[in-house]
């Protein structure tokens, strides 16, 4: 396969781990939970191994590991992992792949039809033709689990389209100084990025800010030290004073603060507008979220099905400050305790840099990150990895890479999961457009761990992604 010899040791560790899960699956009715616990252990020592030099022989190596794991089942924190569910259903998947290539005596086990009832003698060929491919299954998947319909797309828009044109007119009512650009919906749902389900947007504030007076303050310059944390500075005080500007009034020291911002917002729109009056007027529920940091709303009822079901979309309202080249964010549940940072987001660049290089080459870029995306939300030992990750891996990815037709998806998604891997490896996701941010910054080591388990386990059989 394409990444046979790709890294050093790689082919050990496909091996060692090929041998764990086929073990686990004789074993893992007797002593389930111990078994998890040595495969954790296995792949934290490979993880580990992975940088060394290859100066073992895999044999010798497959020592070593059964030696670990006879350790492990000591170790009460590895069994309580919480990884139960990735092991069970890499099971589930392996056996049910070995019914599916045996021959079928009883017509009623069949698992899989292509069509009814075909004639005896050509059931076994039939058979046959049924298992697909993995590269089948995955447009499969992509075709059913992770685009959403256009009009459920369409109903989203709309909705959040609504409630914003309500918002902009109710803060031009009630405070008509206070400088505001147009108000634009952005996000993934509206770059056609969004996955599964419709279920957020952003609503952009653009405040108003004159060129002459703000600076805005890289954060690597600044003691914060990080490349996406900023601060917008206040010039020209002894001319122009306290009052000129009328974003003054959210000025902590000599730097506009985030949080007053939004705590103005919050006031003047979360707590202030007629909320039920609205849900009238638009046939859906929407109420601003207590308690968090950021200015959300919650709509319930977007269409029928989803009243239903109880599903919720959420549009976040961001303040957002666009100063020469840089656009800055009000992400108050990123920037978390320091009441002037303003965040730098690279959303647009990202997605803009992915549209324009699909476009160059009718790639399959954006669908690879797509799946991807799906992938991550619906399995729960992935779901830390979000939209961001994965379009920095699919950015880097491009740099080396240049088939991304359609006939190269399925190689592409299975080269993302070895560069996931890889980057997991050694703790650091580099940011495409801001190489001295690491995307993987806040995880611990057992979120790493146990992304790094489920990736591994998905090089040998990536079915296990598609449950
Ligand atoms: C992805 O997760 C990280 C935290 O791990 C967060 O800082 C970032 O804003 C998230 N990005 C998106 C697009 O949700």
């Amino acid at each position: 396969m394409y990444y046979s010899g790709k890294r050093r040791g790689e082919d050990g560790i496909a091996a060692v781990i090929d041998f764990l899960l086929s073990n686990a699956r004789l074993v893992l009715g007797v002593g389930g939970a111990a078994v998890l616990g040595i495969a954790t252990l296995a792949v934290k020592r490979l993880i580990e191994r992975a940088g060394r030099p290859p100066d073992e022989e895999p044999d010798k190596k497959m020592t070593d590991s059964w030696e670990e794991l006879s350790l492990v089942s000591a170790s009460p924190k590895l069994l309580h992992k919480g990884i139960e569910g990735v092991v069970m259903k890499q099971i589930a998947a392996a056996t049910k792949k070995a019914e599916l290539s045996q021959p079928i005596p009883m017509p009623s086990s069949e698992p899989q039809r292509c069509d009814a009832d075909p004639p005896p003698p050509q059931r076994r060929k039939r058979m046959d033709l049924c298992v697909l491919t993995f590269a089948d299954r995955l447009q499969q998947y992509y075709r059913t689990r992770v685009c959403l319909s256009a009009e459920e797309v369409c109903v989203a828009q709309q909705r959040a389209l609504d409630i914003a044109t309500e918002i902009q007119a109710f803060l031009h009512s009630k405070h008509p100084d206070m400088p505001l650009g147009d108000m634009t919906l952005a996000g993934s749902l509206l770059d056609d990025l969004q996955v599964v389900t419709a279920d957020h947007a952003c609503l952009i504030v653009p405040l108003q800010l004159e060129s002459s007076l703000w600076t805005p303050i890289a954060g690597e310059d600044t003691f914060l030290g990080h490349p996406q944390y900023c601060m917008v500075r206040r010039e020209n005080l002894e001319y122009f004073p306290r009052g000129r500007s009328y974003w003054d009034r959210h000025l902590l020291g000599a730097y506009l603060s985030s949080r007053l911002v939004c705590e103005q917002l919050s006031k003047a729109v979360m707590e202030s507008m007629n909320w039920p009056s609205l849900t009238g007027t638009l046939e859906c529920e929407v109420r601003p979220v207590l308690g968090s940091p950021e200015l959300k709303l919650e709509i319930q009822g977007l269409t029928q099905s989803s009243h239903d079901s109880g599903e919720r979309f959420y549009i976040t309202v961001l303040p957002t400050v666009r100063l020469g080249q840089m656009t800055l964010m009000a992400q108050r549940e990123i920037t978390g305790s320091f009441d002037y940072v303003w965040y730098q987001s690279l959303y647009s660049s990202e997605t803009a840099r992915l549209a324009a290089l699909d476009q160059a080459d009718s790639g399959a870029r954006r669908k690879c990150l797509k799946t991807l995306k799906a992938v991550c939300r619906n399995c729960p030992a992935l779901r830390k990895l979000n939209g961001s990750h994965i379009s920095n891996v699919v950015l880097h990815m491009s740099e080396k890479e240049t088939d991304w037709s359609e006939s190269a998806f399925s190689n592409r998604f299975l080269q993302a999961i070895t560069e996931l891997i890889g980057y997991l490896e050694t703790g650091v996701l580099p940011s495409y457009f801001k190489a001295n941010v690491n995307l993987f910054q806040g995880f611990t080591e057992d979120d790493i761990d146990e992304m790094g388990f489920m990736l591994y386990c998905a090089v040998t059989e990536p079915e296990i992604l598609l449950i």
